[in-house]
């Protein structure tokens, strides 16, 4: 499926991008799409204030990784606290801010970063809307602690007037033809034509594809989306705030921009879209992703896609002979027996 199939929903009215855009290398008022490489610092000093509409992004996590120099936590947050300030400088009144983070782990500790963000954000005045549990089914195999499954994205906003675009991102109901049983309504649908709300955990239990739409797995070696990029997030993800948070025209900024994930889902709604990343390889990446999006040949996960549910029946779902009398293995046989 290519780009152009995936937006177009006639019920919602979505327009798809009406041109390939001009990539410019840095910001001015009559740019669409701008992808600097470089420091958010000095980037985020080039453009006006209340500006842009929302701002998303995946930080670096100070894990050392191969694009970060590990520092203390301390001084992490205090290098995060800066640039938010100028973050906050250029979001628009009725703007937003999507801040998606896992964990920073030290020693075996693990520190929510989400809870040492929360503090920054409020400080400015910031007001948390919703602390989005994504959660996916892939990831490492902890020994000393459970295995971490789910990351969050805290949902700020900068006043009490925001755009909050709902209908655009309503998943199916899970009972449509509920009624209601009294009142003046008796006998009437009693849910929502359009869906409902899709709830403040983006995730699936596998087996209930039914009652929930926006399973987002993460971007792992075989997902459709994977670059060289090792914290990739996938467009789904980040094209629901787009749609629920922002409107047509709208600037959408990601500081941290990788290779340009943010971007791809927002000009494929018709938003204007900037982002600035300082490893050249990545930058070089993006530029090449979004031109791939604009001749409709981006492989992409699509919107809503149901994630893989094993029927049982596969090789690798089987246990293994030698593994049955073992641990849980057992009571799985034990159950399948007297089924
Ligand atoms: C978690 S990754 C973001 C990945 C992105 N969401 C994507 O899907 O491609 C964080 C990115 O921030 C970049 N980065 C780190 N410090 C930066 C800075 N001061 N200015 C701009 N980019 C920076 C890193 O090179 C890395 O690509």
């Amino acid at each position: 499926m290519n780009s152009q199939q995936r937006t177009t929903d006639p019920i919602m009215n979505l327009s798809l991008f009406e041109a390939p855009r001009q990539i410019e290398n840095q910001y001015s008022p009559d740019a669409d799409l701008v992808l600097y490489h470089g420091v958010v610092q000095e980037f985020v000093a080039t453009i006006p204030d209340n500006t842009v509409s929302l701002i998303i992004t995946s930080p670096p996590y100070n894990l050392g990784k191969d694009y970060e120099d590990r520092v203390s936590i301390k001084a992490y947050l205090d290098t995060q606290a800066e640039v938010i300030a100028q973050l906050y400088r250029v979001l628009k009144e009725d703007g937003s801010i999507c801040w998606q983070v896992g964990n920073f782990v030290e020693d075996g500790e693990v520190y929510p970063l989400d809870i040492l963000y929360y503090d920054i954000f409020k400080k400015l005045g910031l007001f948390l809307r919703n602390r989005i549990i994504w959660h996916f089914e892939h990831g490492l195999h902890a020994s000393k602690r459970f295995s971490g499954r789910y990351e969050t994205i805290l949902w700020f906003t900068k006043s009490d007037e925001y755009i909050f675009n709902l209908d655009a991102v309503r998943v199916p109901s899970k009972y449509p033809g509920k009624r209601h049983f009294k009142g003046p309504n008796k006998g009437k649908p009693s849910g929502n034509p359009l869906g409902k709300n899709p709830s403040d955990i983006w995730q699936v239990v596998a087996q209930d594809w039914e009652a929930e739409i926006w399973d987002i797995p993460n971007v792992k070696a075989n997902h459709p989306e994977k670059t060289i990029h090792p914290c990739q997030y996938p467009v789904e993800l980040v094209e629901r705030c787009v749609l629920a948070l922002t409107d047509e025209g709208d600037w959408i900024f990601d500081p941290y921009a990788g290779v340009g994930t943010s971007l791809i889902a927002s000009v494929m709604y018709n938003r204007r879209a900037m982002g600035c990343e300082k490893e050249a390889e990545y930058v070089d990446i993006a530029r090449g992703r979004l031109h791939s999006f604009f001749s409709g040949t981006l492989p992409l996960r699509p919107l809503g896609k149901p994630v893989y549910v094993p029927t049982g029946k596969e090789k690798v779902a089987q246990i293994p002979d030698e593994w049955k009398d073992v641990g849980p293995n057992r009571l799985l046989e034990k159950k399948r027996r007297y089924k």
